[in-house]
């Protein structure tokens, strides 16, 4: 309740113009933000993901920005996402994909739009894989509707659904099947408890027991956690009914757990890590400082030793 009522606190803090202003212009901000972003350009993601290939472990290149306002900007942000697609396929890199954000593509302007700019990104990918992240319990049904028109004629493209949400049972069973990539993760935005399930343990149970139904329907499972109880439960889960690694795999935060992601690596477990790169990256952090008092705590100290 207390952690609930904290996270509003924060949710709305960090909302005011003010607070924006602060972090964003300040060398603090921007200092907290590299942590969790791998710089303002292309280039910084695709070094990035270079250096974990090297290390064994997968890339997926998230180019921030949501929510725009105007026709220009969405088609800005297709067009990013089209060249990461071709410098990714251009660099040679071993094992990279992307993560695009239906908002960031004109969802808010209008469908038609969104569909178009989608479509553009779908056209460079050439074959690699396209997630779709999953944004504000506003948009689920309309990110879900997306994906379902773009499946229709795009093999590579997945999406990711949210385990804290009363609606995501239903979501599997509407989308999981051979071949259907699903990220699974447990949900990065502050929803009603008529939405959403509130007490952390009962949204490890709910991610447990989706993950397990995702892979019973033969669907492709990406672990989106750094839960290391969850982490452990859906390899254990795997390795008993001999999945095949190619139906599975886990992904993590830039940034987060990085031991997490070498130990799991050197089990021989297949980890991608998802880098987030590009200007935008206000609401993006916010997201990662609120979900982890520690973070927030961090941020302040810093500020304050200055
Ligand atoms: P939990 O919050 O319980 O954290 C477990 C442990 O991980 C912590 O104890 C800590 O060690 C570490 N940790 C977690 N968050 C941290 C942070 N911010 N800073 C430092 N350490 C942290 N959500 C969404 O709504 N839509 C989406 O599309 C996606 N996509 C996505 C992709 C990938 C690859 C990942 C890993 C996650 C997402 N998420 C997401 C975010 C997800 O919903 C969730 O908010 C975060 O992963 C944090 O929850 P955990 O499952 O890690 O558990």
């Amino acid at each position: 309740m207390l952690a609930r009522a904290l996270r509003a606190l924060m949710v709305w803090l960090t909302s005011l113009p003010f607070a924006r202003r602060v972090i964003t212009e300040s060398p603090i901000g921007r200092g907290v933000a590299r942590r969790f972003v791998a710089g303002d350009t292309l280039d910084d993601a695709v070094k990035v993901a270079g250096d974990l290939n090297d290390r064994g472990l997968g890339a997926m290149l998230d180019l921030l920005g949501e929510n725009v306002t105007n026709e220009e900007q969405a088609e800005r942000a297709a067009a990013g996402y089209a060249a990461a697609l071709r410098r990714i396929e251009a660099t040679g890199l071993a094992d990279a994909n992307i993560s695009i954000k239906l908002t960031q593509l004109g969802l808010d302007i209008s469908e038609e739009l969104c569909l178009t700019n989608c479509e553009r990104v779908l056209r460079a990918a050439n074959g690699t894989l396209v997630m779709i992240d999953m944004e504000s319990s506003d948009y689920t049904e309309r990110t879900i509707a997306m994906y379902e028109k773009l499946r229709a004629g795009h093999d590579n493209i997945g999406i990711c659904l949210q385990a804290a949400l009363h609606r995501t049972p239903t979501d599997v069973r509407r989308i999981a099947g051979p071949g259907v990539p699903i990220r699974l993760a447990k949900g990065a935005y502050l929803e009603p408890p008529d939405i959403a399930i509130a007490h952390p343990r009962e949204v490890a149970r709910a991610f447990a027991r989706l993950g397990a139904t995702i892979l019973a329907l033969g669907a492709t499972l990406h672990v989106a956690t750094h839960d290391p109880g969850l982490i452990a439960g859906a390899r254990r889960n795997v390795l008993a009914r001999g999945i095949p690694r190619e139906r599975y795999e886990f992904q993590m935060l830039y940034g987060i757990r990085r031991d997490l992601q070498e130990s799991l690596r050197s089990q021989g477990s297949p980890v991608r890590v998802y880098i987030p790169y590009g200007s935008e990256w206000y609401p993006y952090l916010t997201r990662r400082l609120v979900e982890r008092p520690a973070n927030v705590w961090f941020f302040l100290s810093n500020l304050f030793r200055r």
